[in-house]
């Protein structure tokens, strides 16, 4: 069993399980994470709501421990449009916004069924590790990726892609935080979603990657951002 054994997760699973319970599809619900890492937020979340949880991330780190992981870009979500009932991101879309990209912000929007939920963690610029050294980042995927991986052939692709990744991270993480709610707002906005809350969130929610960076400075903190999905008013219904 899993729980979510401090605020910040339980924050997440109160915010999903809210948009769970406001959804109109009858029978089970359709729930995707963006930028699982490890999947275990998913992991709790399936366990607290009864429902199942769709991980994706880029990377396949994690691909071999669940079977519904699937290794998605998530600035081309392989959904239908209008098909999923919430989606949620743990300190993993804002990376995709470096150079205002929203593509990830619009897949969103397109496969969420109208009254649908996106329940977002993300990084604002006070956040420890957004502000942490970036060698202390590599570093510590580094370990992280070898720690995890048997020296075998089959790992090693997967090894590079850590790191690579992480570097990439790195370079983006300033720029991916997030400095205002106001900007939070806008990236939301400008793709359709409605936002209906940005609360602090801040607590010892350890990033599985960072856990040796340095787990005094990862009692972290971010904004929880919930948005939805409107639905269409009269006259746009009318247009379609
Ligand atoms: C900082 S980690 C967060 C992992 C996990 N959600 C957590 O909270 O521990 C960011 C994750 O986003 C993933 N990611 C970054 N860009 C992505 C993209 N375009 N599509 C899918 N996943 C992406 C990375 O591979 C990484 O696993």
């Amino acid at each position: 069993m899993h729980t979510a054994s401090n605020p910040v997760t339980q924050k997440i699973v109160a915010a999903v399980s809210w948009a769970l319970g406001k959804s109109k599809t009858v029978g089970p619900k359709k729930i995707v994470e963006l930028g699982s890492g490890d999947g275990n937020l998913a992991s709790i979340i399936e366990d607290s709501t009864q429902e199942t949880v769709t991980r994706t991330d880029l990377l396949s780190w994690f691909s071999g421990r669940f079977t519904n992981y699937e290794v998605v870009d998530m600035r081309a979500l392989p959904y239908a449009s209008a098909s999923v009932d919430a989606v949620v991101s743990s300190f993993a879309i804002e990376y995709t916004r470096v150079g205002n990209d929203r593509r990830a912000y619009q897949e969103v929007n397109r496969v969420l069924k109208m009254g649908g939920s996106a329940v977002f963690l993300v990084h604002h610029s006070r956040s420890s590790i957004a502000a942490a050294p970036i060698d202390n980042f590599i570093a510590s995927a580094a370990r992280y990726a070898l720690g995890i991986k048997p020296v075998q052939w089959f790992f090693l692709q997967s090894w590079f892609d850590s790191i690579e990744m992480a570097g990439r991270l790195c370079d983006s993480k300033k720029r991916a935080a997030y400095d205002s709610q106001s900007e939070v707002r806008r990236d939301l906005e400008a793709v359709g979603l409605q936002v209906v809350s940005i609360e602090t969130a801040d607590g010892p929610y350890i990033l599985e990657m960072c856990r040796n960076l340095n787990p005094d400075k990862l009692l972290d903190s971010g904004w929880l951002v919930v948005a939805e999905k409107p639905y269409l008013n009269r006259a746009e219904r009318r247009r379609r």
